[in-house]
């Protein structure tokens, strides 16, 4: 079978297209063939080495959306020709940029029959980060203001949906060119985070009780002026907090919650997927799949995925 491997550390033109054995399903393992595989920023950081492989040659990609074709000993929830998806492959293990892979059963969830694959590839990764961010950990109520940082991007375009389906009030930090999809995505108002006066449009639309973040280095002293009294503060992103706070007082006078996690550290993603799955299908979260790559062109998806402005998601078909 086809999979994308690297076979050293570097730019996404160390990505090549290999001739591989195909996986055997280990124990609580089933194989699945992979219809499409999400695109994520991660990704990039395996390649480059920033983050520990395993070994060389190594398959990147988190996220898979496809058909049992093969199971293991000890499987007993997925049958063969069961449609599933999954993430938090290509962490430790070799990843989905492969026409099969072999999936532990705690990664992946039954997809409905309705669902396309592309959709679930899509909402894998972004739509788990979503939910463990502001489920998990933000514990968002109805009503409260929830503001997205890079709300066009693939966990914000997902994360205002998300906190619109939870009945609460998404607000969204993006380029102005996606400011009218995220208003149709859910968004109650979306600013430019290039303005100079982001902090205050953010406070006159009213402060938010969350806020999700994924650019923490810049905006940690922007999201503790503007933040309610208790407001909880979740960062994802993968800057380096070089700058740290001006005014760290007003953290403390409001008494906020900052939190920062891994999606690859959530406890129970199978059960995650399943609740994502029922969003999937009733269209509180329709992912938005931006283009689809084959994987001859998984290094043209890389270098999209950093530096190409789009809003939602990348998918490889193999
Ligand atoms: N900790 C975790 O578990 C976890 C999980 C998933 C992702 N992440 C990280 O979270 C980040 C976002 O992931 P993603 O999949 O959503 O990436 P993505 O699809 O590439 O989106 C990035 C978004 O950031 C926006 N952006 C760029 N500069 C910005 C700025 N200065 N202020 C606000 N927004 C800005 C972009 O907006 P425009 O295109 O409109 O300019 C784009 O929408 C990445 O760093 C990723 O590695 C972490």
């Amino acid at each position: 079978m086809r999979a994308v491997r690297f076979h050293e550390h570097g730019g996404p033109d160390v990505l090549t297209v290999d001739d591989v054995d195909e996986p055997e399903p280990g124990h609580g393992e089933v194989v699945v063939e992979v219809g499409a595989a999400g695109v994520n920023p991660v990704d990039t950081y395996f390649r480059e080495g920033a983050y520990p492989v395993p070994s060389l040659p190594f398959v990147p990609g988190s996220d898979l959306a496809g058909t049992v074709v093969s199971v293991g000993d000890d499987v007993e929830r997925f049958s063969l020709g069961d449609r599933v998806f999954g993430t938090g492959l290509g962490n430790g293990r070799s990843g989905t940029y492969a026409e099969q892979v072999a999936a532990p059963v705690d990664s992946l969830a039954h997809l409905s029959d309705d669902a396309e694959l592309t959709d679930a590839a899509a909402l894998a990764l972004v739509g788990t980060t979503a939910w463990r961010a502001l489920v998990h950990h933000a514990g968002v109520e109805p009503a409260e203001r929830v503001l997205v940082h890079g709300g066009s991007g693939g966990v914000g375009h997902v994360a205002v949906q998300l906190a619109r389906a939870m009945g609460a009030r998404p607000l969204a930090t993006a380029s102005p060119g996606h400011h009218d999809a995220l208003r149709d995505l859910g968004a109650e108002s979306a600013f430019d985070y290039r303005r100079d006066d982001l902090a205050a449009a953010i406070s006159e639309a009213g402060a938010p009780d969350v806020v999700l973040d994924t650019h923490m280095d810049r905006y940690l002293q922007l999201n503790a002026n503007v933040a309610a009294d208790g407001a909880r503060i979740v960062g994802i992103g993968n800057d380096t907090a070089e700058g740290g706070f001006d005014d760290i007082g007003v953290t403390k006078s409001k008494e906020l919650r900052y939190q920062f996690m891994s999606m690859f550290n959530t406890p129970d993603p199978s059960a995650v997927l399943a609740h994502l799955n029922e969003l999937l299908v009733r269209g509180d979260v329709e992912p938005v799949v931006h283009d689809t790559y084959a994987l001859e062109e998984a290094d043209d998806a890389q270098r999209a995925v950093l530096n190409d402005s789009f809003l939602g998601k990348l998918v490889l078909v193999p």
